[in-house]
């Protein structure tokens, strides 16, 4: 009687354990995929603080929306990749540190440009305000990912 009992206890306990044992392995692949996940996804820190300068300016929302809403940019830019026109974040990475930034890329935005970043031309918008312009180039300023930083230390 108890023999049987054993042996019938046995079979099921084994096969728990290979259970219980694939559910622990299933949940730290889970968990590591996860974590991974988590890594590559988490914003960058010098985003962030872009994303926060941006977020506490009124200006530099205004700047955005005028590029990214209000304008035809968007047909020609993206914001990190290089499409009929650089992307915003090139932009910002190769003028940002330039004293009279703001001066030279509302200049652009309004007469156009040729010959900076290739052959293709950058039509003029004559429609955007000198105002309009110093805003827009203004944000593109700020995408600087050190920028910040480097107005903390000036
Ligand atoms: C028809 C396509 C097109 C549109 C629309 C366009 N751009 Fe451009 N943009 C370009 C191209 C092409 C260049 C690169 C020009 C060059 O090589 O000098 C450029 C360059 C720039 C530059 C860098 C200029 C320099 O001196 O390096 C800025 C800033 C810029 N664009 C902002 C804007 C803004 C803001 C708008 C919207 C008001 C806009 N662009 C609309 C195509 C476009």
């Amino acid at each position: 009687m108890s023999d049987t009992r054993e042996e019938r206890d046995d079979q099921p306990r084994r096969s728990r354990w290979w259970g219980v044992a694939i559910v622990g392995f299933a949940l730290v692949v889970g968990l590591g995929m996860f974590n991974i996940g988590r890594l590559i996804l988490r914003p960058k820190p010098e985003v962030v603080a872009v994303e926060q300068a941006i977020a506490a300016s009124p200006a530099l929302q205004q700047g955005r929306d005028l590029v990214t809403k209000s304008s035809d940019c968007m047909r020609c830019h993206t914001m990190d990749l290089d499409v009929v026109g650089p992307g915003f974040m090139t932009i910002a990475k190769r003028y940002g540190d330039r004293p009279d930034g703001v001066q030279y890329l509302a200049g652009k935005i309004r007469e156009g440009s040729v010959g900076e970043w290739g052959r293709v031309v950058m039509p003029r918008h004559p429609q955007i305000t000198q105002e309009q312009a110093e805003l827009m180039a203004g944000w593109l300023m700020a995408l600087k990912p050190s920028a910040k930083s480097d107005t903390d230390k000036r």
